[in-house]
């Protein structure tokens, strides 16, 4: 869908277009305006936020959620005529989302057009983490290759590797994975998948144990926060390599730094992080692990796709066609909009 540039404001002369509230600027997306159907209000512009809602909160009816800014209560209690939450990304943490639910607000989210994007990131990471791509890039640019030839990588030959979140990202990095001709591919969730010819665990730990590869591809938020502690890490053991593109509070951050640094675990590959886009000295420091900007689903292509469903899911929510990728969690019954 193409969308004119140019018409969105941020001066409080809110016209009879449905208000939206954009809560952080999408700087990474080919985003140009959605101005000419909405009337959009840049929260992260506005000095006083707080005076902006009392003015103006009733008026919103739709939200773009994207940045850190968390929607709880303290904010949804402003917005008492919001309807839908559009969420840049499939990860949707940033919403409390049973608080989004039990106000009746429909949230959605960007899930499969990043899919393979994600996936082939999250491959291009292991490799890079086990053969220490960027370290011997480093070696050259450095102009230490004349003087020494870089040391010899670990190999992901023989590796049996492990997947926590086998949904639809998980799926494909497998999917990948077994063109590598690794050794195992297992995965961990509460329920056996009977489509996938993938080796089931229930506990993260008993997994942890058999593996030496652990990719994380699991969803973010209360329920799977610190899931990987100093005990999974300590199973992985010291040829163990984690990769994590779901989000950093899944890792418990002082297990992991210690792992690394005390070489209870080989390496880590990591393109999510606790305060993004804040990265622990610590991990700076360290040459076993390779850091990147969540990065994950960010391709030109793939990222105009995202910031397109999203706008397509506010189209069709205020032209009364429901929403297109409405999450689980506040599934559509009918009867929105217009
Ligand atoms: C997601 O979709 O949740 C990603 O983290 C955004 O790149």
């Amino acid at each position: 869908m193409n969308i004119a540039a140019g018409a969105e404001t941020n001066n409080g002369r809110l016209a009879d277009k449905p208000v939206i509230l954009q809560m952080a600027e999408l700087a990474r997306f080919p985003y140009r305006s959605i101005g000419d159907r909405f009337e959009v209000i840049r929260y992260w512009q506005i000095d006083e936020p707080n005076a902006m809602l009392a003015r103006d909160g009733a008026k919103v009816r739709g939200m773009i959620a994207a940045g850190s800014q968390r929607i709880d209560d303290v904010i949804l209690d402003k917005l008492p005529n919001l309807e839908v939450i559009a969420n840049i990304g499939v990860g949707y943490d940033r919403l409390d989302i049973e608080a989004v639910a039990r106000r009746g607000i429909i949230a959605t989210n960007t899930p499969d057009v990043l899919t393979e994007e994600v996936a082939d990131l999250t491959v291009g990471l292991l490799i890079a983490t086990v053969r220490r791509m960027p370290q011997a890039e480093r070696h050259i640019r450095d102009g230490r290759w004349a003087k020494s030839p870089f040391p010899n990588s670990p190999s992901l030959r023989g590796r049996s590797v492990g997947i926590v979140g086998l949904g639809r990202i998980g799926k494909a990095v497998a999917r990948r994975l077994q063109g590598f001709e690794v050794s195992e591919i297992c995965y961990c969730g509460r329920t056996r998948q009977a489509d996938v010819p993938y080796r089931h665990f229930k506990d993260i730990r008993e997994m942890a144990a058999h593996i030496s590869v652990l990719i994380l591809t699991l969803p973010g938020g209360p329920e799977t926060k610190g899931l990987v502690d100093a005990d999974v890490l300590a199973k992985l053991g010291s040829d163990g390599i984690i990769v994590n593109v779901a989000r950093g509070a899944v890792i418990e951050k002082d297990a992991l730094i210690a792992a690394l640094r005390d070489g209870a675990i080989l390496a880590a590959g990591l393109d999510v992080f606790w305060n993004e886009p804040e990265v622990p000295q610590e991990l700076l420091a360290l040459d076993n692990v390779v850091l990147l900007p969540h990065v994950g689903s960010a391709s030109q292509k793939t990222r105009a796709e995202m910031i397109e469903l999203l706008q397509d899911n506010l189209f069709a929510w205020f032209e009364g066609r429901g929403p297109l990728t409405p999450v689980a969690e506040t599934p559509w019954q009918g009867g929105n909009g217009e």
